[in-house]
Order: C-alpha cells, then structure tokens, then sequence
C-alpha cells in the first residue's frame, strides 16, 4: 500500500506497527521527518560505543542530509559512569538506565556486546516499535532467531552489518544483492586477532604465545583472549552467513570448530617449506551427501579451522588484523570481499550505515528484509564435508613403512598425491612423513587418522591440516 501523503512525506503507519503493543506504546509521533529527529539510543560506550557516537555527532549534517532527518542522540547506556571516556561523549548523555533509554528510542544501537542484557535489552527495543542495529555476532550466533522473529512480528528493522568482518560491506551483498542468485559456498578470514597471530608466526617466526601476547599489547587480543583463538568469534559469524547465505537457520552450535590453539611454529614452518601459509578459516558450503547409501540430501556444512591455502593465494596475502571473504555464487561466480575486520573506528562505519537506513525507513517509509529462512536445509556435519589434507607423521624408518601407511589409506580409500620424507630424525630410527592428499571425506580422513595412529610403525600423528584453496 502507498502510504505518501500528498506533500510527499510518508503517512503514517497504524499506531501497532510503530509503537508495539498498547501496553507499551509511547506517546511520540510515531513518524520521524524534517520536523521531527530520528531518536537514536546507543547501548555501549567502549571500543565501538565511542565510534559510533563520534560519527554520529561529527557528522550529524551530512547524516541529517542522508536520512532526511536530524538524527538525535538521546543517550548512551553504559555499566559504570565513573569510568574516563573520550571527550566526544557528552557525559550528560550517559546513563546506567538502559531500559528506560530504550524506550526513549526510535533506532537503538546495541553495541555493548555479551548475550544479556543486549538480548533483553533489544527485545524491549523491537516490542517497543524501535529498530534495532547490532554489532553483536555473539547473541546473532546464538540466538538470532528470537530477534529475527521479534522484530519480523512487530514489523521493525533488524540490521547487523558489524557484526561480521568490521567494516566490510559483506551481510547486505549476501542478504539483498545476491538474493536473486544461488550461492554455493562462503569461505574467508573473518576474525582479525587470529589472523594477526598466525601472520606473526609466520613472518616473524614467533611461538603461538608470544604472538597472542604481541595481539593483546597492540589491543587486537582481549586480555581472556578465548573467544578469539578457540575460534568463537569466528563461529559466530560463520553461522550469521550461513543463514542468510543458504536461507536456512544456522547457530554458532551447529559449527564445526576448530581454533588455533594446536598451531605449532613448527605447522607454520612445515607449511611455508611446502609453499602454504595457515589461516583461520571459516567455510561455509552447500553439499549434497547421501547418509547411508539414502537418496541425496542438499544440506549445508558450516566450519571453522585452521587451514593451509597456497601462499600464492589472495588469502594468503590477507596480513595483520584485516579479513576478506570469497562468495562464490551460480550466477555472479567468485566474489572476494576485504579491509578491517575490527577495531573502532572501521565497525563504527558499518554501524552508522545501518542506522542510516534505517532512520530513512523511518522517514520515507519502507522497511528492510524480514529473515530469510524458506529453503530450511539440514545441517550436515563435518564429516560429510569434502576437502584435501596435509598429514605429518613420525614414523619408522625401516622396510615396509611406507606400505604400511599407504595401506592406511587406501583402506578409507583415501587416495593419496604425493608424499615427502624428511632427512631421518632420532639418531636415524625414525623419520618424518608429509601426505598430502586428493580431495576425500572429512569423515574418510579422520577414520584413516585414527587406524594411522594405531600402526605400530607410527611414532605419532604430528599433524592433520585440511587444504583450502589450491
Ligand atoms: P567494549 O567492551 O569495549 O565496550 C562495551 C561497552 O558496553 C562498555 O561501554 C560497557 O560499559 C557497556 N556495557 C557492557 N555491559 C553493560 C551493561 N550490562 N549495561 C550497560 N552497559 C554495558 O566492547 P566493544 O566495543 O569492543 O564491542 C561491542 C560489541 O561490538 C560487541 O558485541 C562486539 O562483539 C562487537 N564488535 C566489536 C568489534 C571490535 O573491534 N571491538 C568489531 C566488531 C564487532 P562500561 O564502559 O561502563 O564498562
Ligand atoms: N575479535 C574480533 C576479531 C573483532 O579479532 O576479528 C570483532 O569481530
């Protein structure tokens, strides 16, 4: 329905859609325009709060020019007002009463992270008729379905294009531009800290602590810097892309994950003398697998793990914090998405272009896409996926070994391309293996893992690491 009024400003939308149920309607004029600013609350005044708050008062003119209303900042929630923040935050802006800020709201930024109070928080925003911008991948991962459908029922926004990959155009290419296409496979580095770390183990040969230690004093690393090196984060946005990629709910637990914690100097060494770098990587592909001999089933695998990509790869010249992401699609084909992944500032710009459409559907009317789950594929698991392996093993180094390990292989029909034998080690006893392989099963491989390290002439699996990109 047209809902312009005859001086070309939108008319207004029922008082339910835009105020949410009457037991929570304010009493506002529901219809921002040139008359009226668009009330922007902010939740969070950190890393990115700041940002946000310092792009939307610099630039306060040209955003009021791109909405076609000012945008007003109401407020800013924050845990404790005692401590020191940028001079950019007017401190008569700043609150501990998030709930009551909400509610003063036409587009609440929920930029304080963690799962509560952020999920109640926007939940109260949503039911209130406000729209909602959110960086915050970690509540998206878990438990983007609640929001989806909050805000699908009240008829409000819901945008997150911080909430994967920074400042990288990359939730909107997949959610509205690729809409018409059929997208086969996303796959990319979608967490800067790691990225730091295995870039700094590789150039500078640096050991996994040191390099952590090095991501934290240069602010990249938090001090638990968990979430980001057992690949959390990184999984998270895997199942953010994996539902709008594949129009199919996807939560942070239904990701393989693998985090880097395992990566040794010497992995990084093997590598590089290989002519590979390892990378964080998180993947996410259609797949067509038949359980048990049962007819074929479309699904989806959705994984994070370290990898090795050939050095001469664009992702291996992805270096320091930044992150970049391929999407490779029927029609549009390959696609390669890249720039800063976090830090204030570059977030802070993908949360104002949020709030900049937002505000404008406020203002001119319209509304953003609901979510997109009709095609609802099963979830494989890891095993179903199918990619190629570098294996580094100690073993024997006596007739019949090598026999031995291929047997191994074949056994899983594992079919082996090439493999590399190092000068002996262990005063000549015993020597190291590099298999690498063609493309087999995930499940194929950890079985012939499983029956390698059983072989008596094995020593010890050093290392199995999946190959991406070559
Ligand atoms: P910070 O820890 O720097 O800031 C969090 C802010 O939220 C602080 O101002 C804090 O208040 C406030 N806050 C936390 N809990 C509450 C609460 N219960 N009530 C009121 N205020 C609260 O986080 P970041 O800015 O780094 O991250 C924010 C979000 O953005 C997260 O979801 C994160 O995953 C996401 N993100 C971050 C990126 C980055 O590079 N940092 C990149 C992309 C996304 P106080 O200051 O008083 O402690
Ligand atoms: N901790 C994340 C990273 C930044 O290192 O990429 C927020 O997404």
């Amino acid at each position: 329905m047209d809902r312009r009024r005859a001086d070309g400003r939108p008319d207004a939308v029922p008082l339910t859609r835009i105020l949410g149920p009457p037991d929570r309607r304010r009493e506002v004029d529901p219809v921002a325009g040139p008359d009226r600013a668009v009330r922007v609350a902010v939740l969070g005044c950190g890393v990115v709060g700041t940002e946000v708050v310092r792009l939307l008062t610099r630039q306060s003119a040209d955003l009021a020019a791109r909405v076609g209303a000012p945008l007003e900042l109401v407020g800013v929630a924050v845990r404790d007002l005692a401590t020191p923040r940028d001079a950019v935050v007017d401190p008569d802006l700043l609150t501990t009463d998030a709930e009551a800020l909400v509610d003063r709201a036409d587009v609440v930024v929920e930029v304080m992270g963690g799962i509560e109070p952020a999920r109640a928080l926007l939940l109260r925003a949503i039911a209130g008729g406000a729209a909602v911008v959110t960086a915050n991948k970690a509540l998206l991962g878990q438990d983007g379905p609640t929001l989806y459908a909050a805000a699908d029922a009240a008829g409000v926004d819901l945008y997150f294009e911080a909430a994967v990959a920074g400042a990288i155009p990359l939730v909107r290419p997949v959610r509205e531009s690729l809409a018409g296409d059929r997208i086969t496979r996303v796959l990319g580095i979608v967490n800067g800290t790691t990225n730091y770390v295995l870039d700094q183990m590789t150039s500078a040969g640096l050991e996994l602590d040191q390099a952590v230690e090095q991501a934290q004093a240069l602010g990249y690393a938090e001090a638990d810097p968990t979430a980001d090196v057992e690949g959390f984060d990184a999984a998270a946005k895997a199942a953010i892309l994996a539902s709008l990629a594949f129009h199919t709910r996807v939560s942070v637990d239904d990701v393989h994950r693998e985090g880097i914690t395992a990566v040794s100097a010497q992995d990084v060494e093997a590598a590089r003398e290989t002519g590979y770098v390892i990378k964080l990587l998180a993947i996410a592909e259609r797949v067509t697998a038949s359980p048990d001999g049962a007819a074929p089933v479309d699904g989806v695998v959705v994984r994070v793990h370290p990898a090795l990509v050939p050095d001469t790869h664009p992702l291996a010249g992805v270096r320091g914090a930044f992150n970049a992401v391929f999407v490779e699609a029927e029609a549009a084909g390959e696609l390669m998405f890249y720039g800063r992944g976090a830090g204030g500032l570059p977030t802070a710009s993908a949360v104002l272009g949020d709030v900049v459409t937002v505000a404008r559907h406020r203002v001119q009317g319209g509304k953003g896409p609901i979510e997109s789950r009709y095609a609802d594929l099963p979830v494989h698991p890891i095993g179903r996926a199918t990619t190629r392996y570098q294996i580094r093993l100690r073993v024997a180094d006596r007739p019949g070994v090598l026999a031995q390990v291929a047997q191994a292989f074949a056994a899983h029909d594992v079919s082996i391309k090439a493999v590399r034998q190092s000068p002996p080690v262990d005063g000549g006893g015993a020597t190291d293996l590099l298999v690498v392989t063609h493309r087999a099963d995930d499940a194929a491989l950890s079985a012939t893992v499983e029956r390698l390290a059983g072989l008596d002439v094995v020593d010890g699996v050093l290392s199995v690491l999946r190959v991406e990109g070559a």
